[in-house]
């Protein structure tokens, strides 16, 4: 796996990182929170084929450039989508956790990144939409959290509507890649712990399912 290292445009490296999931799970408004900090309101638009934005963040004096693809969740575009993974420095899996198929898909996607991105890549798993009152959740916490657990992946669950752990998880990435790059020797960083450690639980009582 490469990365780009930019002196001349004031940021230390560039890291690309590609979000994946279901159609409507959330993935264009978790890029619109992360480089904008706004839920994006209008009426819902599919993405047809592949966006990018860029956002910098300093993670602990280290400037990293975040390109961020947002891929089409639409079965059509599956083909082209997948072609992004490759050279990849993470990969965020998000499902919809009101729509438990959004969740099955994850295993789909998983074989994809395992057939066809770079073995190192960083991996994160989001259930998005924590904001929804908990009788319209229909994946649980533990779901999610023992998916993640058996690929060895960190996972969180987020919100682009609330903002609840969007930055945190963005974050907790660029870090993990700013080890991967800058760090290279320090084997002992394990983002899932990462995560368990920095960002805090901020899961309501759950009247069902956990
Ligand atoms: P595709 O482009 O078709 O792959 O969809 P997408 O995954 O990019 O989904 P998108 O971001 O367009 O959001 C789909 C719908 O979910 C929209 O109606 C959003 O308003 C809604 N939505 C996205 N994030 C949240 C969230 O955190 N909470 C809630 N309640 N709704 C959300």
């Amino acid at each position: 796996m490469s990365f780009v290292r930019k002196s001349r445009t004031q940021v230390d490296y560039t890291a690309k990182v590609v979000l994946v999931g279901d159609c409507s799970v959330g993935k264009t408004c978790l890029l619109f929170r992360f480089v904008s900090n706004e839920f994006m309101s209008a009426s819902y638009i599919s993405t047809v084929g592949v966006d990018m934005k860029i956002k910098d963040i300093d993670v602990n004096g280290t400037k990293i450039r975040l390109q961020i693809w947002d891929t089409a969740g639409q079965e059509r575009f599956r083909s082209l989508t997948h072609s992004y993974f490759r050279g990849a420095n993470g990969l965020i899996l998000v499902y919809d956790l009101m729509n438990p198929e959004t969740f099955h898909s994850v295993r789909h996607y998983m074989s994809s990144v395992k057939s066809e991105a770079d073995e190192e890549v960083i991996l994160m798993l989001l259930g998005n939409k924590s904001d929804v009152p908990n009788k319209e959740k229909r994946v649980s916490y533990k779901e999610g959290q023992d998916l993640a657990t058996e690929y060895g992946i960190p996972f969180l669950e987020v919100s682009a509507k609330t903002g609840s752990n969007v930055m945190e998880a963005f974050h907790a990435l660029a870090t993990a890649i700013k080890v991967k790059m800058h760090d290279e020797a320090d084997d002992q960083f394990d983002l899932s712990d990462y995560v368990k450690k920095t960002v805090p639980d901020k899961r309501q009582e759950r009247s069902c399912c956990i």
